[in-house]
């Protein structure tokens, strides 16, 4: 199938996880794409991999914080392809904390830059071209953590909670420029992100057995998986969703 045929689109953090699986599979369903990340290595290495399977893809290297960057990353994307058809605000970064006094101003302010802020300065920036073409995809990556909190992430919990009430208020006066905006909001799923997580925690047998068990389903995404919800939501197939948190959890979210 071509779902994306000849779309230019646009993945953030694409370098690894959730976003390297969406730029594979855009990429496999035809699409034009764009490989970010701050890891500009990681994006080419992910964007000549495509290259080598037939696809087509650049990779840019980036801060989804910094105004500059997102407003050289747009540019450059429709100045290469003449158009964006799909954001894919993706990139996120995460900060465990034992308890809230050890987590720390810079830590709180990175956080909430990366994973909100960057949704302001990605949607700011495609939103003129996409108007001048006639409409467009905007797809937040957000999360369970959106809908319930965990107490060892509370700026996280907030940047995700903040983001999906972004997405639902620019859905809502975008759409009648043909802009379809929602998020995608994984559950646990196992990429760099987790692993690492898992990897530094006293015992990491026990840490991956309790991701495993953590939802109904009793185990982990794949990454795969997620990026065919990101799919979905960005074709015409989900044409009448729109400023919706869709998730994708195992039925985490449903147990609790
Ligand atoms: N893995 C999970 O279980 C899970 C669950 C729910 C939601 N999510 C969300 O999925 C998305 C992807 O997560 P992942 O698990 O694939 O993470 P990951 O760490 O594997 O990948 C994130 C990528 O983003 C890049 N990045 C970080 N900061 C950046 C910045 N400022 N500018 C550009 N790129 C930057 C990193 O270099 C990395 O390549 C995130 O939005 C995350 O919150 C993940």
């Amino acid at each position: 199938m071509e779902r994306m045929k000849d779309k230019v689109v646009l993945v953030t953090g694409a370098g690894s996880g959730i976003g390297q699986a969406c730029a594979e599979l855009f990429a496999e369903e035809g699409g034009r794409v764009v490989v970010e990340d701050i890891a500009g290595d990681k994006a080419e290495a992910v964007a000549a991999a495509i290259r080598e399977r037939g696809g087509t893809a650049v990779s840019m290297q980036g801060d989804v914080a910094v105004a500059a960057d997102v407003e050289r990353m747009v540019a450059e994307t429709v100045r290469q392809f003449g158009r964006i058809d799909v954001l894919i605000s993706n990139a996120a970064v995460q900060k465990v904390v034992e308890s809230i006094e050890l987590l720390s101003e810079e830590d709180w302010d990175r956080v909430i830059d990366v994973n909100l802020k960057a949704a302001f300065l990605l949607t700011r920036a495609v939103v003129p071209p996409m108007k001048q073409q006639g409409g467009g995809i905007i797809l937040f990556t957000g999360s369970e953590m959106g809908f319930i909190a965990d107490p060892a992430i509370p700026v996280y919990v907030a940047s995700k909670g903040g983001l999906h009430m972004f997405m639902k208020a620019i859905a809502i006066s975008l759409i009648k420029h043909n802009i379809r905006v929602n998020a995608f909001c994984p559950g646990e799923t196992n990429t760099p992100l987790l692993q690492s997580e898992i990897d530094n925690s006293p015992d990491p047998a026990a840490t991956k057995a309790a991701y495993d068990a953590w939802a109904p389903i009793g185990r982990m995404a794949s990454p795969r998986e997620q990026a065919a919800v990101a799919l979905f939501l960005a074709s015409d197939e989900s044409s009448f969703v729109v400023g919706s948190t869709f998730l994708a959890d195992g039925g985490f979210t449903a147990s609790i």
